[in-house]
């Protein structure tokens, strides 16, 4: 990887270049597009206060009332370790933590997470610390190759073992049969998720 170190990817979601993504099942629920729509105040065009709290930081944007956390974050806030795979809630790229819980951001329209803890792939771990133990293990493990899904995958699992649901080999790949791989590192994924579950979770 040219100009890229394997903590980059890990850490800041770097990777080599875009990739189309199949469907698969959701892991995350649509919190968002539907329910929301009448929420954001507004019609097409118009613009909305939103104040996103991510990673911890406090971020006051007007935007349109169709903007979704993953293009707020992206777009407005410059954090692009979280993926734009389908942009269509089938493949898991843009997954991140919303209070706690991992949600696919490219679903979750920004209006309607005014104020609420948003966690991304940046926030995971300091900029110089130690890596969070998920991170770790997922170079550890090897368990990526272009990177692009990496950041989906780490949040996903992060969560997934909070929740409580990675004791064994198929309830890892069940867990996170939504986050799609198109470098098939599946069985170092689950590897990975093996090594840091019973380590502390930091976020
Ligand atoms: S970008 Fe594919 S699920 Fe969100
Ligand atoms: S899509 Fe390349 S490492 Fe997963």
């Amino acid at each position: 990887m040219t100009n890229l170190t394997r903590r980059s990817v890990i850490t800041a979601g770097a990777a080599m270049a875009g990739v189309a993504l199949h469907p698969a099942p959701l892991i995350a629920g649509d919190d968002g597009v539907g329910a929301v729509r009448g929420a954001a105040g507004g019609t097409a065009g118009s613009k909305t206060r939103v104040q996103l709290m991510v990673n911890g930081r406090a971020h006051q944007l007007q935007l349109d009332g169709r903007t979704t956390v993953l293009d707020a974050l992206r777009e407005h806030l410059g954090l692009t370790g979280t993926k734009k795979g389908c942009d269509q809630g089938q493949c898991g790229a843009c997954t991140v933590h919303l209070g706690g819980e991992r949600v696919l951001s490219c679903l979750t329209l920004a209006v309607a997470v005014h104020g609420r803890r948003i966690d991304t792939i940046e926030g995971l771990s300091p900029p110089d610390g130690p890596l969070h133990p998920m991170q770790q293990a997922f170079i550890d493990q090897d368990a990526f190759q272009c990177g692009y899904c990496t950041p989906g995958q780490i949040m996903s699992a992060v969560a997934a073992v909070r929740e409580g649901q990675v004791g064994t080999d198929d309830e890892i790949r069940e867990t996170l049969s939504g986050n799609l791989c198109r470098c098939a590192a599946y069985p170092k994924i689950v590897a990975a998720v093996k090594q840091a579950r019973g380590r502390s979770e930091r976020t």
